[in-house]
């Protein structure tokens, strides 16, 4: 049975604003479901020519399937925005590639027929859920993976550090300013507003507001500051808060569509599906694996880093970044790389992050009409690497 695979498009992709994990966040007093939730029905008011009995699946992406996350997310929050009982949906878990991996998923569903549209995202909220929380790692978990540093992920970039020490701590501060700056250039170029669904909330003093701003953005970050931080996970170490992602809460949803049936309705389809990858490398370094990851999905495009003309890569900490940069051939400060800045201004809610850089993606694509390819990479927890190549259809 030899059946033709379908084409698959971004019709649209919606965020929250990202708050910082904790009681002085934005979502401190938000249930992480509560984040999906808004993000869905935005998506069809936004979209009205696409009715609720077209979503075919909902696919959700979070690392800490547990609590307010647990109970197949996915599945869930449909029924809670009110869309009956007829929309099916399921939660998958591959931790920071949770959310990009949902979207491969929801493409290949379509590309194989399965489905015409559906939903895919991510969510985490690290203040409710923090990272390795109510986890039972297997007793010889930490000898499969080759040590104990590959459970705390700082660790893992510290080793990065330690391994390849071409990567300074003044290479990863600088990386960190850089990226501060941008994310503010871009934040008060309001290149944000399209993407953000506001969502009303309560903070912990009992006052309410409207959360359409991100949190974490620290734009007055230098060198000199950055250089008085803790190094928190090696003493004298190099990685820090300035220079890592934080811990963060937020989520990110994208409707995904055939494109003959996108055409059909008239819609304007931001971006094609072209290929996805996943890689898994040596897991006390596992922030390097957007390296393979990468270098994979380009051979199965057939394209080169130099088709990309826009890239979009998950800063978990500036030194994997850093070294993933330099050994897919690419300068530090390439402007072809997050432009608007990336996930150590923005924060880095886990599962979320993934399905962000499709955002980001989508938007620049908008603002280069001229731009033919992009790539979406991150690196994972456990040592893993995602990368999926997109075809921009903005012009
Ligand atoms: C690094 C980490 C431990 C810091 O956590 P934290 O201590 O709660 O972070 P904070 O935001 O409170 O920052 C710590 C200090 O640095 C300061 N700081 C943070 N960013 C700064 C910046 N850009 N410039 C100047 N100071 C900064 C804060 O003001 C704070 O100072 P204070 O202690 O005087 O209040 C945490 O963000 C972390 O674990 N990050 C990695 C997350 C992760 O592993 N994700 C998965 C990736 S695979």
């Amino acid at each position: 049975m030899g059946q033709k695979l379908e084409e698959v498009v971004v019709v649209d992709v919606v965020r929250t604003a990202f708050g910082r994990a904790g009681e002085k966040g934005l979502f401190w007093k938000t249930r992480a479901d509560d984040l999906v939730i808004p993000l869905l029905k935005a998506l069809l008011e936004r979209n009205p020519k696409v009715t609720v009995d077209m979503i075919e699946d909902n696919i959700w992406g979070a690392t800490n399937q547990i609590g307010e996350q647990g109970g197949t997310l996915g599945r869930m929050v449909s029924m809670l925005a009110d869309w009956g009982h007829e929309v099916p949906g399921c939660s998958v878990d591959r931790m920071c590639a949770g959310g990009l991996t949902a979207v491969s998923f929801g493409v290949t569903h379509i590309a194989a027929g399965m489905a015409d549209c559906l939903i895919a995202g991510g969510v985490e909220h690290m203040g409710h859920l923090p990272m390795g929380y109510m986890r039972n790692p297997h007793p010889r978990a930490i000898e499969a993976m080759g040590g104990e540093s590959a459970l705390n992920m700082g660790m893992t970039a510290e080793n990065i550090h330690l391994r390849f020490p071409e990567f300074t701590k003044e290479m990863a501060d600088q990386y960190a300013v850089q990226c501060q700056q941008k994310a503010d250039k871009a934040i008060n170029a309001g290149k944000m507003k399209d993407m953000i669904i506001p969502v009303e909330v309560e903070l912990e003093d009992g006052t309410r507001m409207v959360a359409d701003k991100d949190q974490p953005p620290r734009p007055s970050t230098n060198m000199e500051g950055l250089a008085t931080l803790k190094t928190p996970f090696r003493e004298n170490g190099n990685v820090t808060a300035g220079n890592a992602s934080g811990l963060n809460d937020g989520a990110c949803a994208v409707l995904l569509m055939n494109e003959s049936r996108a055409r059909e309705l008239d819609l304007k389809p931001k971006m094609r599906w072209v290929a996805s990858a996943v890689a898994a490398v040596d897991p006390t370094i596992m922030g390097i694996a957007p390296v393979p990851a990468t270098e994979k999905v380009l051979k199965k495009a057939g394209l080169s880093m130099d088709d990309m003309d826009i890239i979009e890569m998950n800063e978990a900490f500036a030194v994997q970044a850093l070294y993933c940069l330099d050994r897919l051939g690419l300068k530090w400060d390439d402007p072809r790389v997050n432009r608007w800045g990336g996930a150590i201004a923005y924060g880095h809610p886990l599962a979320s992050s993934g399905p962000r850089l499709v955002a980001f993606l989508a938007g620049l694509f908008k603002e280069k009409p001229e731009a033919r390819y992009g790539l979406t990479t991150m690196c994972v927890g456990r040592g893993q690497g995602y990368s999926v190549i997109w075809e921009n259809l903005q012009h």
